[in-house]
């Protein structure tokens, strides 16, 4: 059942487990993150990024996910969050549809730019009686990973500096904040890791829930750790997106004679919910609902 976001995230930070928000365009993928939840007896937040409501539009997705989860999903409770919000239009209007929570994402601009950004959409989120997110330092994506790899980047310096991300969180009043500590949207195993002396220093000067971006590539003992050091929500939607992918290609054969696409789906959402349940278990978050 949708909850305001300040139930599920609060008793997690509370009791030190990581409730997963898992990215969502669709109705299969909706569906199976909603069953997985039920079937870990497990909260969830469940978020589009501005491209995933260009796809439907906003009405059409914030319409699946509700329905969804105050049906299928009644025993457990539910989420909406806008992750990624660049578009301040767009962010207004999800506060206005009645998402739980939004992320402002002005993380790109200059830092007295990004304080004016979210302190403005903090407040207009919290006159609704809603949560935002704000976000300090710069998560790469594949783009970012090649600039790295030639070293026209480096690393350390796109990571969230505890003691300005003190700062930050002091001025723009915001719930929850998504810091850059080493992960890569997309999934680079191997490549990825958390800054965890980073994310301990930032946990000790910030007292409002962190959020980990880029969780897909992370191994279960980086994300347990994670956990521990403090962080409270964990982003993930490229393993769900690699589920999907893999279990069409293996299950829909060139000659196969299937064309009902509930049926060719299937697969997909069924591996899409394997992936949230085993998730789920790793983040801590079963049997908490
Ligand atoms: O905001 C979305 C996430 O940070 C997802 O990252 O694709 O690496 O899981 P991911
Ligand atoms: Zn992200």
């Amino acid at each position: 059942m949708i909850v305001p976001i300040k139930q599920i995230v609060s008793r997690a930070h509370k009791n030190k487990y990581a409730v997963g928000a898992f990215n969502t365009s669709n109705l299969e993928t909706t569906l199976a993150i909603v069953r997985a939840a039920v079937s870990q007896k497990s909260p969830v937040i469940i978020q589009t990024s501005e491209s995933a409501i260009h796809y439907s539009n906003l009405q059409t997705i914030f319409g699946i996910i509700t329905s969804v989860a105050n049906s299928i999903g009644k025993s457990v409770p539910i989420s909406i969050h806008l992750d990624h919000g660049k578009d301040l239009g767009l962010i207004k209007d999800c506060i206005k549809i009645g998402y739980n929570s939004v992320h402002i994402d002005a993380s790109e601009k200059d830092f007295a730019t990004n304080v004016f950004l979210s302190r403005e959409i903090g407040s207009l989120a919290h006159k609704k009686g809603i949560w935002a997110q704000a976000e300090l330092g710069s998560i790469l994506g594949k783009e970012g990973l090649v600039k790295l790899e030639t070293g026209e980047i480096n690393m350390k310096d796109l990571l969230t500096d505890p003691l300005q991300a003190q700062e930050f969180v002091a001025l723009v009043k915001v719930d929850t904040l998504a810091v850059a500590v080493g992960t890569i949207h997309g999934s680079f195993q191997g490549i990825e890791k958390v800054d965890e002396r980073r994310l301990q220093k930032i946990r000790s000067l910030v007292n409002i829930p962190i959020v980990l971006h880029g969780g897909s590539g992370l191994s279960v003992q980086m994300f347990k750790q994670a956990i521990k050091n403090g962080v409270s929500i964990i982003n993930i939607d490229t393993n769900l997106r690699l589920a999907f992918k893999e279990a069409l290609v293996k299950s829909l054969k060139p000659d196969s004679d299937l064309i009902d696409p509930r049926k060719i789906l299937e697969p997909s959402t069924k591996a899409m919910q394997a992936e949230v349940e085993k998730m789920i278990k790793i983040f801590g978050s079963n049997n908490q609902a």
